[in-house]
């Protein structure tokens, strides 16, 4: 019955510093609007208060414009897909009551999703030029809260295989990029830096973490000492460096993720890998992924760039399987600031 039918859902995205709004009809995405918080960078990182006012100014116009693009009307909707967690409490608030409310007033399902699930998820967006992952593939979610390489078995079946011990790999690069002097979000800065630069120019030590777990905080403070020690000897290093200086704290940040990827495909036999989160839109780690498709035979899934950073677009096709699952939840479902990949 469901498979003649148009299904339209819109998916709602405030776990952090982005108000995003998506429709996607029968797993196509008909529009993805995101706002993003200027008022962040003058910060060197997001104000959490700041955030959730924010999100408040935003959700009505980003929704209107994503229902606008989408040339839906709103009584067009079958249900409302929010994130429910695991972010920052303020700001999922806002995205949760106002999921609910609308529910409330047009009388549709609410489906509460997992952001972290969303990120894997975005992989299932119908679209002809990307190629969704058969079962069972593995994952590694990089983003500026999570670092995890996780294995998915079916759409809702998750298993953490390993994860960071402290920063993720979003705050690593955020956190050098901040010791750099470069404002927030400081990763797609620091990649287009690298581009430029010698990657082998400094040598930043790999930690030593067993399995397939990783640790990112000794790299950061490594990357602190370094930079004090060598203004002190020429205030003009940065600037006269910053190139070889990004390039090589790239280079170590890659070497970290896929020492530990190419360690689980050794240990799960599987082969299908993909990268999700909003680290995932690096250049250098794209094109290595890429690469190990010819030299090691993997199959690899990169997603779209608008598919990476925080997006609605991701919670609306979690949304959308969810719904062909049955999955929905009732008004008193509350926002949750921590949530596992396997929780619901
Ligand atoms: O998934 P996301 O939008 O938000 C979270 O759920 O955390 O990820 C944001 C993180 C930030 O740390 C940002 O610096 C990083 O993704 N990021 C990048 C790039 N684009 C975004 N890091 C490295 N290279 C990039 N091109
Ligand atoms: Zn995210």
């Amino acid at each position: 019955m469901i498979k003649n039918k148009s299904i339209y859902i819109l998916g709602i995205e405030s776990s952090c510093d982005d108000t995003s709004a998506a429709i996607i009809c029968n797993g196509k995405i008909l529009s993805n609007v995101v706002a993003n918080q200027e008022i962040h960078a003058q910060y060197g990182g997001v104000v959490p208060e700041l955030a959730s006012r924010a999100h408040q100014q935003n959700i009505v116009p980003v929704i209107q414009q994503a229902i606008q693009q989408a040339n839906i009307d709103k009584k067009d909707l079958n249900a409302i897909a929010f994130t429910r967690g695991p972010g920052l409490m303020g700001s999922l608030l806002v995205g949760t009551s106002f999921a609910k409310s609308l529910s409330l007033g047009l009388n549709i399902p609410l489906i509460a999703v997992n952001h972290m699930q969303g990120h894997i998820l975005a992989h299932f967006i119908e679209d002809e030029n990307q190629h969704k992952p058969p079962f069972p593939f593995l994952c590694l979610t990089i983003s500026g809260g999570h670092t995890q390489i996780v294995k998915i078995s079916d759409y809702f079946t998750m298993e953490v295989l390993g994860e960071t011990l402290d920063d993720a790999v979003g705050e690593a690069y955020d956190k050098s990029a901040k010791i750099l002097g470069l404002p927030y979000p400081g990763g797609p800065l620091v990649d287009k830096y690298a581009k430029l630069g010698n990657p082998k120019a400094f040598k930043f030590t790999k930690p030593k973490v067993d399995g397939l777990n990783f640790s990112f905080s000794g790299l950061k403070t490594a990357i602190l000492y370094f930079i004090q020690k060598k203004v002190k000897e020429n205030t003009n290093f940065i600037e006269e460096n910053l190139n070889d200086i990004c390039a090589s704290i790239q280079y170590t940040i890659v070497e970290i993720l896929f020492d530990k990827i190419k360690l689980a495909v050794k240990q799960s036999e599987i082969n299908h890998v993909a990268i999700a989160g909003g680290v995932s839109a690096n250049s250098e780690i794209r094109r290595v992924l890429k690469s190990y498709e010819a030299k090691f035979g993997w199959t690899t899934y990169i997603p779209k760039f608008e598919y990476t950073t925080d997006n609605a677009g991701m919670i609306a096709i979690a949304g959308y399987l969810m719904y062909l699952d049955n999955n929905f939840s009732n008004d008193t479902i509350t926002a949750t600031a921590r949530l596992k990949v396997n929780e619901k």
